[in-house]
Order: structure tokens, then sequence, then C-alpha cells
């Protein structure tokens, strides 16, 4: 039997065809008809107003820190309950980041931040942005979010890597916060093999992060640089496969909805199962299917769980470990922390990959349920 993945790329079968395009027009580098057609139609699906295709999701968090300006002597407010990408960059700008945890929805605690955001500030540190992050393919609470964000007159950045597709209060991911980061990577519910994007509402910003991307180039015929930038565009080959994995977005998003409802109807009922909560101002994409496991009330930890999924060659993943208990950031405030820690000991990532067939995730029920006796 083949290895499942957690969340493998699912191809559309037009791949080839604009790869094709792309390569018969001879555009094979970073600019090209393919990376604009990819930037308006993400534009399209987000409702952004300018997006700006990029080599990575993390590349765009990277800019949107510094079109804001942020730099050294700041610092900037970050979910734990994250993958490293949302809190490198702050680092690589020279800012220091303070992690702010999750609630009971995994996603950032709104009132947290706020103590977290006025106690920093009551220690003498300049605050200037929060990062937050869409978790498996649901938004945060991001009405709540913004207040504290006006309140405390910082920079709002959505780390949307994760919930492409997904809504919050009817509006398309990406659209909360004046610059979004979107991720392409290969394992995300659409891919280009690697990228990302930044999605703006503020054109100017993202104008800016396209100069910065492409070596700050000023627009004159020879090269001349005032400002430090990015070998950060995205190849329009890989806009070709974008374009092609675009276009079944929809398809996919239903896929991951529906293998997620039918986990959840295959194992709610198990004593000791709690699934990720699903968003109750919209819709999440689903990208991951989580859980909890309560090891006395299920007869199994998380981790006999994963092992024994390896062992029928099943990829499954533990929670994110939160950036809190990183050894690389150890130095970092944190405010709360205790939530997001017991989600990464108890919690498990499922394969959710929209290939997978019916058999496959009874494979995955079967061998899980199997643990009990163990
Ligand atoms: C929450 C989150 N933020 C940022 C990233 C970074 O995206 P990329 O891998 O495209 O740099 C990812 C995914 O990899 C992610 O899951």
């Amino acid at each position: 039997m083949a290895r499942l993945y957690l969340s493998p790329p699912h191809l559309s079968g037009n791949e080839l065809g604009l790869l094709a395009e792309a390569i018969e027009s001879n555009w094979i580098t970073t600019l090209g008809p393919q990376v604009e057609e990819f930037e308006l139609e993400l534009a399209a699906t987000t409702g952004a107003a300018s997006v700006l295709a990029l080599s990575s999701g993390t590349a765009a968090i990277h800019l949107a820190l510094i079109v804001n300006g942020i730099g050294a002597g700041d610092e900037v407010a970050c979910s734990s309950l994250t993958f490293a990408a949302s809190a490198n960059p702050i680092v690589y700008t020279g800012a220091a980041p303070f992690f702010v945890d999750c609630d009971e929805s995994w996603l950032l605690d709104p009132s947290l931040l706020d103590e977290a955001i006025a106690a920093r500030k009551r220690a003498g540190a300049r605050v200037r942005a929060v990062i937050a992050v869409d978790l498996y393919g649901a938004c945060c609470d991001y009405e709540a979010i913004t207040a504290v964000c006006e309140r405390h007159d910082v920079i709002l950045i959505q780390d949307a890597a994760e919930s492409l597709g997904a809504t919050y209060r009817g509006a398309p991911s990406g659209t909360q916060a004046p610059l979004a980061a979107l991720s392409f990577n290969g394992n995300k519910i659409i891919t280009t093999s690697g990228g990302g994007a930044l999605a703006g509402a503020d054109e100017s910003l993202v104008a800016h992060a396209r100069k910065l991307s492409t070596q700050a180039r000023e627009p004159v015929p020879h090269y001349e640089h005032t400002e430090i930038g990015f070998n950060y565009r995205l190849s329009n080959l890989l806009a070709a496969v974008g374009r092609a994995q675009l276009a079944v977005l929809p398809e996919r998003i239903a896929a991951r909805q529906r293998i997620n409802a039918r986990y959840r109807e295959l194992l709610g009922d198990a004593p000791g199962i709690a699934f990720m909560p699903a968003p109750t101002d919209g819709t999440s994409n689903c990208w991951l299917t989580c859980l909890t496991v309560d090891p006395a009330a299920f007869g199994a930890d998380r981790e006999q769980i994963r092992l024994a999924l390896e062992a029928e060659d099943i990829e499954a993943r533990p929670v994110w470990k939160p950036m809190h208990l990183q050894p690389v950031f150890a130095d970092s405030p944190i405010y709360g922390g205790d939530i997001s820690a017991r989600l990464f000991e108890r919690g498990l990532c499922l394969p959710s990959g929209t290939a997978m067939t019916d058999d496959d995730q009874d494979r995955v029920v079967a061998t899980l349920l199997s643990t009990r006796s163990a």
C-alpha cells in the first residue's frame, strides 16, 4: 500500500499545459505573463486590491514588516502556536518578537494580546506590529484583534499561509488586515511547489514591497539603489503551476471540508478525542484536520497514535510546537502559553490531502482506533 502523506500536492491536470505555454513564450524568469495573471487571479480570489507573487510566504511576512518600517529596537507580537516561519522574519528585520497564547479556539487570544501589548509598553518596549496566524485553515477573530491593534496603535499583519479560501464574516481570507501573507509551499491547499504572495488593501505598501522584492531597483536604465532589496520574486514557471492550481481551489476546499466532516463523523464519538473547533464566524478551508487526544479517556496518547500510524505508513504530525517552547525563542517574552503547550502535547494533525480516498481515510481511522487497547 502506498504511503499516505499528511498533505501532498494534488495536481489539477493543467499544470503541464500552462508550463508549456510559459516555456514556449520564453518567459522562464521572475517576470512574465503567468506571474501577472497569477497576481490578478489571486486578487480576484482574495478580494485584495493588490497582490505581489513572491518566492515564499516567509518572504511575504518579511516584506510586510519592512514596508511598515519595522526594524531594530521594535517589538512585534506573534501567535505562539504556529510554524516558525511566522516569527522568523521578525528577527530578520532586527526587531524582537514576543509571543501570545491562543484561546480554546486554537487561535490568537485577543484579550491576552491586549494585555500583552500593554505589559510590553509598560516595560518600555516600542511595540509596532502584531502577526496574527490563521491556523490550519481557520481565520483569527479579526474584529477583536483589529480593535486591540487600533487601541495600541500597532500594525496588523495577517499570516494567511494556511487559510487561502477560508472566510471570515463572509469575506475571503487575506483581507482581514492591511497586508496578508499567503503561502504556496508544497504542503498547502494549493501549491506552486514553493512560493507565496503578499496581498494588500494598501496598494502603495504592496508597490513598495514589489520594488524591494526585485533588489530595490530604482526605475532608471542603469542599476540604481537607494535602499536594500531582496531577490524574492516568483518565477514565471512556478506562477504557471500556481494558476493551474488556483483554478481548482474551490474543489480542493470542498474536498478538505468533506474529509474534515468525515473524520468528525467517524471519530467524534471516541472518548477523549476532540477536534479543533470549527470557526463560529466564518468557514475554515480545513487545510489540515487536527484533534487532541486525552490519553486517560482514550486509552492511548498522541505519540502512541502517531507511531501506530507511522508503522502503517501513514504520516501524521504533532500540532505545531509553540514558539515559546522553541529553544531558539527561549529569551522572548510569552504571555499565557499553557493552552498552546497542551495542544502541542495532545494534538495531532491527520492526513488531509485532497486526493485521499474514503478507503485511505478508513485506514487512518481504523489504525487510530486500534491503539485504544494497545
Ligand atoms: C503559518 C505559516 N506561516 C508561514 C509559512 C511560511 O510559508 P512558506 O513556506 O511559503 O515560506 C507557513 C508555511 O510554510 C505557515 O504554515
